[in-house]
């Protein structure tokens, strides 16, 4: 009676076990002919008796396969440090979990840095990952969390830089993979990045080393997040981070963000919203008396542009310019053919697309050595932004006068500003122009 009863018990229990390991389609192909289990794996009972525990292979396999159920009951854990590199000091290059496992304890492959693959099926019961169980595993491509998954410990997938593809399945209510980003849906928290997100709006937080390792160069960071949590971006190769806001929102997160969030990678570049590319930035201007000359300085200061000098070949004494007499700078200027030569040229004004032009106010019209230089280059395309100097004159028809002499540009509205102006009346200038970032 005795043995029919065993005989019984053990046949259901098989067909339990077969019916676990081969229901429904996985994600991982768990259930391949190929996955066959490692036989080297060690286990012990639950500690509700119900199924076993999965607590090390004594074979050292590279590809860890672990079987739905074991001597007729199922497979329900991992324990604590199971896999570690600390415990299995050979590498794994794989796991195959089955869909039997609710618990994969603490460390349970920590510092598995070959580790490509874990296959978690779509079928999974998977529900808890402890602290650290994969943490150091920098090889790792993707990581799967079934529908029912609902406790992710901390530090789980802590620089795993390898990461490409983050998914959580859809029906999942305590997180989401949007954007391939593991994303905890109560706290709107970013656990985990990877190198492909898209961090989506719904994001707030950024969390303790979400980054840290990755491998791509550039992270855009929506307006929606408003802090960052420490070592974010730690270890990694972003060197770019693409901020939506405005430098002004960019600097109420900082200031809002661990200190750390960057350590590490501190000279990271931050590209906001309103940044302008510097690079295609001219400040050309020229000056007998310096007055000119200073508001171009803080133009470029403000807008990272080029300096240029426009320097005549013959420079003006200062009787040249005492404009109270028969001079040289009155002669000059009432003479419509007159063209001063410039000393040297720019060699490179095809990489410039906008270009601010300074003059002082000579006799209300800009001197005639600016006809010479707009008349030396060609402009078309090119957006133009006078401004001036002068007495008391305000820039008046000085810049409309110059229009015709670079037809294919954009002129914009120029200003005249006195020669003490601040930097900060120069820098609500240039901001009201509203030159679009580039
Ligand atoms: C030949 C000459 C004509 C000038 N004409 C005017 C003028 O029409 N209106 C005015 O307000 N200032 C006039 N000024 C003064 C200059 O515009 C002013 O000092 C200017 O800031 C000088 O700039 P800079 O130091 O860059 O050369 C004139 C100066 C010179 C030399």
């Amino acid at each position: 009676m005795k043995k029919k009863f065993v005989f019984i018990f053990t046949a259901i229990m098989l067909c339990l076990a077969f019916a676990l390991s081969a229901c429904g389609e996985t994600r991982g192909d768990n259930n391949k002919d190929d996955d066959t289990p490692t036989d080297t794996l060690t286990f012990e009972r639950d500690e509700a008796g119900e199924g076993y525990i999965v607590t090390g292979d004594k074979g050292e396999a590279a590809n860890i396969v672990i079987p739905a159920a074991h001597e007729s009951l199922p497979v329900v854990g991992i324990a604590d440090s199971a896999f570690a590199y600390s415990k299995h000091t050979s590498d794994i290059l794989s796991v195959v979990i089955p869909d039997s496992v609710v618990e994969i304890g603490k460390n349970a492959f920590h510092n598995q840095d070959a580790l490509v693959s874990v296959k978690i099926g779509t079928d999974s019961q998977l529900q808890k990952i402890g602290n650290n169980a994969f943490s150091g595993n920098s090889s790792l491509q993707s990581i799967y969390l079934p529908a029912g998954f609902s406790e992710l410990g901390d530090d789980v997938f802590n620089n795993c830089g390898g990461l490409n593809s983050i998914t959580v399945a859809a029906g999942n209510t305590h997180y989401s993979g949007a954007g391939n980003c593991l994303i905890d849906l109560t706290t709107h928290t970013l656990l985990r990045g990877s190198n492909q997100s898209v961090i989506p709006e719904a994001v707030t937080k950024i969390g303790v080393a979400a980054f840290r390792r990755a491998t791509m160069t550039t992270l855009t960071i929506p307006t929606s997040v408003t802090f960052i949590d420490k070592y974010a971006i730690s270890d990694s190769a972003i060197t770019k981070v693409v901020y939506k806001g405005t430098s002004t929102e960019w600097e109420n997160v900082v200031a809002a963000s661990s200190p750390y969030w960057n350590m590490g990678n501190e000279n990271v570049e931050i590209v906001c919203s309103d940044a302008k590319d510097p690079s295609h930035i001219l400040v050309a201007y020229f000056s007998c008396t310096n007055h000119t000359e200073g508001i171009a300085e803080k133009i470029a200061a403000v807008t990272g542009g080029t300096l240029y000098e426009i320097v005549p070949q013959e420079p003006y004494t200062a009787a040249d310019l005492d404009y109270g007499t028969d001079c040289r700078a009155n002669r000059e200027q009432s003479n419509p053919s007159s063209r001063p030569q410039i000393e040297g040229s720019i060699s490179d004004m095809g990489t410039f697309d906008v270009v601010f032009l300074g003059y002082p106010i000579w006799w209300g019209e800009a001197p005639k050595i600016i006809y010479t230089f707009l008349e030396s280059y060609d402009f078309s395309g090119k957006t133009i932004i006078p401004f001036c100097t002068s007495g008391s004159s305000p820039i008046g028809s000085s810049a409309t006068n110059l229009h015709s002499l670079a037809e294919g540009a954009t002129w914009l509205e120029g200003a005249r500003f006195s020669s003490g102006a601040s930097q900060n009346a120069v820098g609500e200038w240039v901001d009201s122009l509203g030159l679009a970032a580039k």
